[in-house]
């Protein structure tokens, strides 16, 4: 275990993992689903739990407001928002997107806990006026990086893993492939390293869906940015443990050409999905995902009748933007009957 660091418990663990039963006998992989889109703040997601150790060092350090970063729509920073409410602290984001004309989704829920929301044409610059501006009205603030993914964020999914690696157990999975959405990182560098240094039977592969640098060698550059961040982690907390990038299984070839973008493939695996299980998914992160789990099962590369993990990491909000919406929307209408 990573030691020396402690959370403010926020949320009801362990989150299920339960069989998708359909979906198994539809692809001929056992196909388990970890809910982490169910922990319980404001509609819930992966971000809670490295909020939990974020909280902690703020209430440490006598924050009186929580500032992060992100794109207009971020879901890190609607749930950074529901954790300063919760614990009596004031909330701001900051994004360089331009103001996406209409306040839906992630931007309504930040509103309606009382998160103020910045557009700045700059972040470097942005950035220091927002904090200053807060400041000056005598806020302590606490800056969450982007993500949350910094050496304190990796903490949630490292003791995720431990978690998911326990429930395994139990269901009598020996071992199993587990899926999950490369971002801003910390998701997928907490379970890598809870699996390895902890000896679990559980293997990670990510799926990228962020950043998109439109360089023709998205994994090796992935790589690099993830052996960075792990030997950032590894003198942070003088691991005992060596890692090359030959250790990243990741995949690159899902974003499809652009971070967020409408895409019919995946709004075909959200309807599978809502269709099978009633399990809804985000056309951003896990619509990606399950897109590229699904592709590598149905091409022979996950063996048929091996078991799979399928890391639900929330984003459930992303759905009522307005550029997926619409294209939902007008799918849909045969749906509706006057
Ligand atoms: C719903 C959802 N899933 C997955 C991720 C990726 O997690 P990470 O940024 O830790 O890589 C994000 C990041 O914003 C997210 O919002």
């Amino acid at each position: 275990m990573l030691l020396g660091h402690d959370k403010i418990e926020i949320l009801h663990l362990p989150t299920p993992l339960e069989r998708l039963n359909n979906v198994s006998d539809d692809l001929g992989v056992n196909i388990y689903c970890k809910r982490d889109d169910l922990t319980n703040l404001a509609t819930g997601g992966n971000k809670l739990r490295k909020l939990e150790y974020f909280l902690k060092d703020a209430l440490d350090k006598g924050a009186t407001m929580l500032i992060t970063e992100g794109g207009a729509q971020t879901n890190h920073g609607r749930l950074t928002a529901a954790v300063a409410t919760k614990f009596g602290l004031k909330c701001a984001i900051i994004t360089e997107d331009e103001y996406p004309g209409e306040i839906s989704a992630n931007l309504l829920l930040d509103g309606m806990m009382g998160c103020h929301v910045h557009f700045v044409k700059d972040m470097e610059t942005g950035r220091q006026e927002v904090i200053k501006h807060y400041e000056d009205q005598g806020e302590k603030v606490y800056y969450v990086p982007m993500g949350g993914s910094n050496e304190l964020g990796i903490l949630g999914y490292y003791e995720c893993a431990q978690e998911l690696t326990a429930q395994a157990q139990e269901l009598g999975i020996e071992d199993a492939t587990v899926f999950s959405t490369v971002g801003s990182m910390g998701t997928y560098m907490g379970l890598l390293l809870g699996f390895v240094n902890e000896n679990s039977p559980l293997k990670l592969k990510g799926i990228n869906v962020l950043p998109y640098d439109g360089s023709d060698d998205l994994t090796e550059n992935l790589k690099d940015a993830l052996l960075e961040y792990f030997q950032q982690i590894k003198l942070f907390y003088n691991l005992d443990l060596e890692l090359t990038k030959a250790d990243f299984d990741v995949e690159t070839k899902y974003i499809h050409g652009a971070y967020n973008n409408p895409l019919p493939e995946i709004r075909d695996m959200m309807y599978y999905l809502a269709r099978k299980e009633a399990i809804i998914i985000d056309p951003c992160y896990t619509g990606k995902t399950f897109e590229g789990m699904v592709d590598l099962i149905k091409s022979g590369e996950i063996p048929q009748g091996s078991n799979v993990i399928f890391m639900h990491t929330g984003g459930l909000p992303g759905i009522y933007t307005k550029h997926h919406r619409v294209e939902l929307e007008k799918e849909l209408m045969p749906y509706m009957h006057f």
